[in-house]
């Protein structure tokens, strides 16, 4: 018998240690999620629920998910963060029974659809939520750059970490830029503000502006190191990148050289976020990257992760930089009417903590 009910926070070690035992993929490539803390994550959002399975006495899995107000306040839609089963529990349909049940609590609150993002290789989630409904969206693209070089430094432009007396010229860039994009709600200074402060390992000294020669902003975007909150890691790691990893361990002896994390070994990754650029100055958006290449060398990381719709202009600058590019794919089902047009789609940072 399986029963579904709130979570209490005297399970937080055992929902832990299933998501351990859950990476997020196939037998050739699957993520794995470390945290310490289950809940932290949803601490940045207003209105979240975790929902226990129980078989036998037993946490055999769970589901978080967040409620969130359509940008123009007209409705509301869900965001499902996570379903994890312990593999001793799967094909029981436990997963489903989960699904079922946070699907019931968003109608109680008068949600018109929802949604979650699945790792491209990760066909068993995917199976799971086409069953129950849901349709393939969206292909976001998640580019990332190896920081292992420094890069010069354009001297057209001046980049500075934000000023909080002209917060309005980047928030305006930033609400220019992702216009039209679909779950968007466009900052004011105050709630740009507050989201730098807000979330754990960003902060105004986070965020960096680009000016040209006129003054004028041209490009912005900000680094997030979300390890307080999670760290990931290849459970199962892709033999092209064990491949890369052992040329490049050779090289490393004469030259400098990317570092790939083995299998098992926390990303040392930073996710560059609130990204905006005028379109017609994207080299300024080019030396912001680099830059911020510089500054992940600096501060021992290894990778610079972005999260974009597949045709963001940001894709083409970064191309520039060879990144690999892997995609996680955006589910959705609708409950009330017909499902908003996902393209362009903003993606909402705190939701990328797998
Ligand atoms: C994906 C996951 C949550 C499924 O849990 P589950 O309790 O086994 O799922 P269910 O028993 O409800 O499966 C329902 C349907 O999904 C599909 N499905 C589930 N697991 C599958 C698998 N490994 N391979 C193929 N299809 C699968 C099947 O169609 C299944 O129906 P069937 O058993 O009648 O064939 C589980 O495998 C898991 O925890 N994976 C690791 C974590 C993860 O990827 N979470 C999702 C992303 S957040």
């Amino acid at each position: 018998m399986i029963s579904i009910r709130p979570f209490n926070d005297r399970e937080d070690q055992r929902m832990l240690e299933i998501e351990r035992l859950c990476p997020q993929g196939d037998e050739k490539c699957a993520m794995g999620v470390d945290k310490k803390d289950m809940i932290a994550r949803y601490e940045m959002y207003d209105n979240w629920d975790v929902l226990v399975a129980e078989k036998d006495g037993k946490v055999a899995g769970w589901i978080g998910l967040t409620i969130k107000i359509t940008p123009e306040q007209k409705g509301k839609y869900a965001y499902i963060t996570e379903v994890m089963v312990d593999p001793a529990f799967q094909r029981a349909g436990i997963a489903t029974k989960l699904i079922k049940e946070a699907e019931k609590k968003a109608q109680e609150m008068d949600v018109d659809y929802a949604y979650c993002y699945i790792y491209e290789p990760n066909k068993a989630s995917q199976f799971l939520f086409e069953k129950i409904g849901y349709s393939r969206m969206r292909g976001i693209k998640f580019p990332v750059i190896s920081t292992y070089k420094k890069l010069d430094e354009s001297s057209e432009y001046s980049i500075k970490s934000i000023d909080r007396e002209k917060i309005g010229d980047a928030t305006g860039l930033i609400n220019e830029y992702n216009s039209g994009s679909v779950h968007f709600m466009p900052f004011t200074d105050q709630t740009f503000e507050s989201r730098l402060r807000f979330i754990p390992g960003y902060g105004p000294e986070n965020f960096w502006v680009v000016r040209n020669k006129e003054n004028k902003i041209a490009a912005c975007a900000g680094l997030w190191d979300s390890s307080e909150l999670a760290h990931l890691y290849y459970a199962r790691e892709p033999t092209a990148m064990k491949v890369m990893k052992s040329i490049f361990g050779a090289l490393s002896h004469i030259t400098k050289v990317p570092e790939f994390p083995a299998e098992g070994e926390h990303f040392k990754v930073l996710y560059i976020v609130d990204c905006a650029f005028d379109k017609r100055q994207p080299n300024a958006m080019l030396a912001l990257l680099r830059h911020l290449n510089n500054i992940s060398i600096d501060r021992r990381q290894d990778f610079l992760m972005a999260m974009t719709d597949p045709e963001d202009s940001l894709l083409e600058v970064m191309k520039k930089l060879k990144p690999q590019t892997e995609t996680w794919n955006v589910f959705a089902r609708s409950f009330e009417g017909d499902l908003p047009n996902f393209s362009p789609f903003y993606v909402d940072i705190r939701d990328i903590i797998p």
